[in-house]
């Protein structure tokens, strides 16, 4: 966590450091991020938009031209260079957080906040939605339940575990986050 974090004052409207939301496709990080980020008074970015941004690209022509591994070293100076900036709030890709370049830029810089779902609300979430290459398979829900299983070890090293319910209001889950950044502000100030 950044050294900054434990300036932050007990108020919503400063951020000293950026917060940054992790968890898989479906489970709200864009939506919430955004609420989370007028709560602040921050700026909002969402890394795959800026990807898309840069590349020119859809993420699936950036899938189909470059494979996933380009789109993951895009995604991994994407990240670094929004954590570079002024304190914000970022929602990254799913996969973000699994690269360990950008899981120890993030620990290091920011406060992580894991934005965690139960397999059958996330695929109610992703199941109609089109542009996720990884679930253009034939068999998307199996994909989707073994990144769950593989991934919640990774995601649960964030700083910060918020549960993203089915039918929830976003802006319910951004004070949630919020409560919770606090929280955990507050338990680390002065380390
Ligand atoms: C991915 C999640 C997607 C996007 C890409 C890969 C992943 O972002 O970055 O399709 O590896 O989980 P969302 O989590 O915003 O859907």
């Amino acid at each position: 966590m950044a050294d900054t974090v434990r300036d932050m004052p007990s108020g919503p409207r400063l951020l000293p450091c950026s917060v940054v939301l992790v968890g898989l496709m479906g489970s709200g990080k864009s939506s919430v991020g955004k609420r989370l980020a007028s709560l602040l008074d921050a700026p909002f970015y969402n890394s795959d938009a800026e990807i898309v941004t840069a590349a020119g690209m859809s993420i699936p022509e950036i899938f189909a031209s470059v494979g996933e591994q380009g789109f993951r070293d895009g995604e991994r100076r994407v990240i670094a260079r929004l954590l570079a900036g002024r304190p914000s709030v970022i929602s990254t890709g799913g996969g973000g957080f699994l690269d360990p370049d950008t899981r120890a830029n993030i620990r290091s810089r920011a406060i992580s906040v894991w934005l965690r779902a139960d397999l059958d609300v996330l695929w109610e979430r992703v199941r109609d939605r089109p542009g996720r290459p990884l679930l253009q398979v034939t068999d998307p829900r199996a994909v989707l339940a073994d990144l769950h299983r593989r991934r919640a070890p990774i995601y649960s090293e964030a700083d910060v575990i918020v549960d993203s319910r089915r039918n929830s209001d976003p802006a319910q889950t951004a004070r949630e986050a919020l409560k919770s950044i606090l929280v955990h502000v507050e338990a680390h100030a002065g380390q």
